[in-house]
């Protein structure tokens, strides 16, 4: 039926002429408003930190626990002119061994060339998608972190529980979160071996580990980028200072060029680099020479989630944004047959160390307790002839583990597998998953000018005492033990909720 009057509108007509601008107005609002959002948010237990890191480390972790990760809050600021000169401030606290960037100044010009000005873009709805999942996996984190009872999970491998957790339940729920949601991008660029591969032994095993199970097709592999959370940049450090490292040259440029010309490919064929200015992107390295490498770009340095071995605050490693991955000596390349220990009752070494005269603090050490002849403090440069490292260590109560020349020493998950107490000397260390496990309850941490005081300190700690500490070192254990392939719970997973941390801890805004 028609009707001659014009007075008379059916209602989808009303709908569509008067409620779909009010609904594109207040998209615009929404999005316009959104633009000067950012938030940071941080795992409930990670407020009250209280970490292994010395002192340094937990004042850098507790300024940022404050409520702002400043590089990401600055880069989704609507005021891109101040976030770039703020990344280039950056960039001047170097550390004084590390060449400047080759070509960082020009990269930046351009960067807040190409990013200015701001215009709206079209809305991306993945992304958008991704940020809503990420936000209600944080709301059920931080409600599991303050009802425990009410979310207790039942899991049919583990549940996570005891003093070892810094919060067991907020934990837990975060694992089950990660399970459920998170994805990862592998860029697939770049040829190995100096991309797609690493070593899988040695103390940097845990390189070519990470890289070899995250590609060996796993759930939280995804070759959708846009169903991604974060984006992997698989490059060894270690193979490139292997293959394209000139030796005693000491010049790292060749390799921090490849860095860079990689980051160009993957920022010229794909939208996400750009988007986030590289803020949902990990690089991962158990070289010494990993925080070097990652100053290739300084939005790779200062935005990036990078995981490393050496996780020093003193070089710029943040404990909110960076991962500390663990150093795990692999001789043959499986751990079975090489974990476990014997009772107490027959651990008759109070204290052992055997180790070279590398960095700082060994020095300190070995001048003190070295051949005092004291049976309680075992502690060699070199051991004996016909002595068995592991041995000694099996054999003892406590573990020393110093730094080396770098912060990160493999003797610690080694005295975890063979369940000896380990007993952590270093300065600036972020302890890996320090933002899950609560080592204190496992670990003696001592400072440098303790070292003196060793022996009493360790005499001090009961028996009673002593005996919690060493069950709790052979709880934490399966979250250090190197599976093939990895299973829930293990280190590949630890690492990889590290990460997933990380990225829970910032949002995403469209930059470009
Ligand atoms: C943007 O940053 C510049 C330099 O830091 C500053 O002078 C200016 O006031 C800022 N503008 C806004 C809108 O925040
Ligand atoms: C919740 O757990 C706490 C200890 O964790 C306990 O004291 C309390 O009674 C529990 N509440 C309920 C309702 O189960
Ligand atoms: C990302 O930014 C760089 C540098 O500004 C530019 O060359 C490149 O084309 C951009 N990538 C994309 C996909 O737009
Ligand atoms: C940590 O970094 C600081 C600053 O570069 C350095 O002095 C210190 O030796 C490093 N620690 C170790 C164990 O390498």
């Amino acid at each position: 039926m028609r009707t001659s009057s014009s007075s008379f509108y059916p209602p989808y007509i009303l709908l569509f002429f008067i409620l779909l601008p009010l609904l594109l107005v207040l998209l615009l609002a929404f999005s316009l408003n959104s633009k000067q959002y950012s938030s940071s948010w941080s795992p409930p237990w990670l407020s009250s930190a209280s970490t292994a890191a010395s002192t340094a480390a937990s004042a850098a972790l507790e300024a940022e626990a404050d409520g702002v990760a400043l590089t990401q809050k600055e880069i989704f600021a609507s005021n891109i002119s101040s976030s770039a000169s703020s990344i280039e401030a950056d960039d001047h606290i170097s550390f004084s061994p590390a060449p400047q960037p080759a070509r960082s100044s020009n990269e930046l010009i351009q960067l807040e060339d190409s990013s200015l000005p701001v215009r709206a873009r079209r809305r991306d709805v993945h992304l958008e998608r991704l940020e809503f999942n990420l936000a209600k996996a944080r709301a059920s984190i931080t409600f599991a972190a303050q009802n425990p009872n009410k979310t207790y999970a039942e899991d049919k491998d583990y549940v996570p529980i005891g003093p070892v957790y810094r919060n067991p339940y907020a934990f837990h729920r975060s694992y089950l979160e990660m399970e459920r949601l998170f994805k990862v991008y592998v860029y697939e660029e770049g040829e190995p071996p100096l991309f797609h591969d690493g070593p899988c032994r040695s103390i940097y095993s845990m390189e070519g580990r990470f890289i070899y199970n995250m590609e060996m097709g796993n759930r939280f592999r995804t070759r959708n980028p846009e169903h991604a959370h974060v984006h992997f940049l698989p490059f060894s450090v270690v193979k490139m200072v292997k293959f394209i490292y000139q030796p005693k040259t000491f010049d790292i440029s060749p390799i921090k060029r490849t860095i860079v010309d990689y980051i160009n490919v993957i920022s010229s064929r794909y939208p996400y680099w750009n988007r986030s200015l590289g803020a949902d992107h990990f690089m991962l390295s158990c070289h010494d020479w990993g925080p070097h490498a990652s100053k290739s770009l300084p939005y790779l340095y200062s935005n990036s989630i990078r995981v490393l071995c050496n996780a020093n605050t003193s070089e710029g490693f943040k404990p909110l944004k960076d991962v500390s991955l663990p150093e795990i000596n692999l001789k043959t390349g499986v751990t079975a047959g090489f974990i476990g220990g014997i009772p107490v009752s027959r651990r008759s070494i109070l204290a052992f160390f055997a180790g070279g005269m590398h960095g700082p603090i060994r020095p300190i050490l070995l001048k003190h307790w070295k051949d005092k002849h004291d049976n309680d403090m075992q502690i060699h440069e070199y051991l004996p002839q016909g002595v068995d490292y592991y041995k000694m260590m099996k054999s003892s109560k406590f573990c020393i583990c110093p730094s080396g020349y770098e912060v990160a020493s493999p003797r610690i998950v080694e005295a975890i597998y063979l369940e000896c107490v380990p007993v952590i000397i270093s300065d600036h260390y972020v302890l890996p998953f320090s933002d899950v496990l609560n080592w204190k309850s496992f670990s003696v941490q001592i400072s440098v000018d303790q070292i003196p005081e060793l022996k009493n300190i360790l005499t001090r700690i009961s028996k009673g005492q002593y005996i919690r500490m060493w069950r709790r070192v052979k709880m934490v254990q399966k979250h250090f033990v190197v599976n093939s392939p990895p299973e829930r719970f293990d280190v590949f997973h630890m690492i990889l909720h590290s990460i997933w941390l990380r990225r829970l801890n910032f949002r995403v805004q469209d930059l470009n």
